[in-house]
C-alpha cells in the first residue's frame, strides 16, 4: 500500500511536471521575452485528503503559465525548512508554502525577504506578527470560524426537525468532538464555533469527549471506537473537524450498528471531498462545508505568479479581493445532499 502511494505520488508529480513543461512548447515566448517563471510550492504533507485537491488545482491553474515545483515537506518542518532553502539555492521567482507548523512561517519568511523571493502562505495561517513581517508576503486561506458556525447549524437543523435526536430526552445534545491537529487555525476554530452556533440557537449542549484525529481517517475511526466503547448510549451528535475523521466515524458506527434499520446517528464533518459527497449521497453523512480546494489552489498560484513577475498583486491581476493588501479569503459553503452538486 505504501508502496503503490509512493508510486501514485511520484506519478503525479511527474505528471504535473510534464504538464507545465508541455505548456511552454505550446505557447512559444516571443523572442526577448521574459523566461517562464518557477515557483516553488510545499505542501505540509501529500497524504491528505484536502490538500491534494489544493495540490491539483494550483497545477491546472499553473497549465501554459508559469512552472510549478510542488515537494512534499513529509509533515515534518525541518524538512520544508530544506525545501525551501533548495529553492531559493535555485533561484525560484516565488515560493508558494502550506507550513507544516504554523508558527515555524517566521523563519521562511525571513529565508524569503533574505533572498528577496516573495511569499504565498495557504491553508495554515501564519501568526499576525509574522504576517507583517514583509510586504511580500500574501495569505490564501478560509474563515475558520465560518466552516465552524456552518457545522453547528447542520446540526441545529437536524435538532430541530427531528425530536428523537435528543435520546434521552433531556433537552440538552450530547455529542464527540473529533478535533484535527491541535494548534492549528481550522481544528481550534471550528471546534469552538461548532459548538457555539448550537448554544447561539438556543440548544443546550454537553460535551460528551473530544480526543484529535489529526485530519486522518483511520484515527478518527479508532476514536470514534472509542467513544462508543466508553459511552456509545449518550452520543447524539458527532462534530468532525473534516471529513476524513467524519468518514473514519461512520466506519466505527457501522462497526456498531448504526445506518441500518432505523438506526441513525447525525454526524457533520468539513471539507466537501469527493468520498464525503459520495456519504452524503449513502445517507450516512449528514452534512459538510465546501472547503473550497479549487479557488484556494487558483487563488495561491495566482498571487505568486503576479508576485513572480515582479508586480503587486490585486483583483485585477488576480482575480481576487486581496484584504488588507495580505490576504485572500474564499468562502465556506453549507453542503447537504439536496445541494451536493454545487460542491462538485
Ligand atoms: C483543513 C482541511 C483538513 C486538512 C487541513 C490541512 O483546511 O479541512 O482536511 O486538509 O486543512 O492543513
Ligand atoms: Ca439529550
Amino acid at each position: 500500500m505504501k508502496r503503490y502511494m509512493k508510486g501514485l505520488i511520484v506519478s503525479t508529480l511527474l505528471a504535473s511536471l510534464m504538464v507545465a513543461g508541455c505548456g511552454g512548447s505550446q505557447q512559444a515566448a516571443p523572442a526577448g521575452d521574459k523566461a517562464k517563471s518557477v515557483i516553488g510550492v510545499a505542501i505540509y504533507k501529500f497524504d491528505d485528503t484536502f490538500m491534494t485537491g489544493v495540490r491539483n488545482a494550483i497545477s491546472k491553474a499553473a497549465e501554459g503559465k508559469a512552472q510549478v515545483d510542488i515537494v512534499d515537506s513529509q509533515n515534518s518542518q525541518p524538512t520544508q525548512n530544506d525545501k525551501v532553502d533548495l529553492f531559493v539555492t535555485k533561484k525560484v521567482n516565488a515560493l508558494a508554502i502550506n507550513p507544516v507548523d504554523r508558527t515555524a512561517a517566521s523563519v521562511i519568511i525571513d529565508k524569503a525577504k533574505k533572498a528577496n523571493t516573495p511569499v504565498v502562505f495557504f491553508n495554515r495561517e501564519p501568526l499576525p506578527e509574522d504576517m507583517k513581517k514583509w510586504d511580500k508576503v500574501y495569505y490564501v486561506g478560509a474563515k475558520a470560524e465560518e466552516s465552524g458556525t456552518i457545522s453547528g447549524k447542520l446540526i441545529v437543523d437536524y435538532w430541530k426537525a427531528h425530536p428523537e435526536m435528543d435520546k434521552n430526552k433531556d433537552g440538552v445534545l450530547q455529542y464527540v468532538m473529533l478535533k484535527g491537529e491541535p494548534g492549528h487555525q481550522d481544528a481550534e476554530l471550528r471546534t469552538k464555533f461548532s459548538v457555539k452556533a448550537v448554544e447561539d440557537a438556543g440548544i443546550k449542549v454537553q460535551k460528551v469527549a473530544e480526543d484529535t484525529g489529526m485530519w486522518d481517517r483511520v484515527k478518527g475511526q479508532e476514536k470514534m471506537a472509542a467513544f462508543l466503547a466508553a459511552n456509545g448510549d449518550k452520543i447524539e451528535a458527532v462534530f468532525a473537524n473534516n471529513d476524513d475523521m467524519a468518514l473514519g466515524a461512520i466506519e466505527a458506527l457501522k462497526a456498531k450498528g448504526y445506518f441500518k434499520d432505523g438506526k441513525f446517528m447525525p454526524v457533520v464533518g468539513v471539507d466537501a471531498t469527493a468520498p464525503a459527497l459520495k456519504a452524503l449521497e449513502d445517507g450516512t453523512l449528514l452534512g459538510t462545508v465546501l472547503n473550497d480546494a479549487n479557488n484556494q489552489g487558483k487563488a495561491t498560484f495566482n498571487i505568486a505568479h503576479v508576485l513572480a513577475q515582479g508586480q503587486t498583486p490585486s483583483k485585477d491581476n488576480t482575480g481576487f479581493d486581496i484584504v488588507d493588501g495580505k490576504y485572500v479569503w474564499v468562502a465556506y459553503k453549507k453542503i447537504t445532499k439536496e445541494n451536493a452538486n454545487e460542491a462538485k
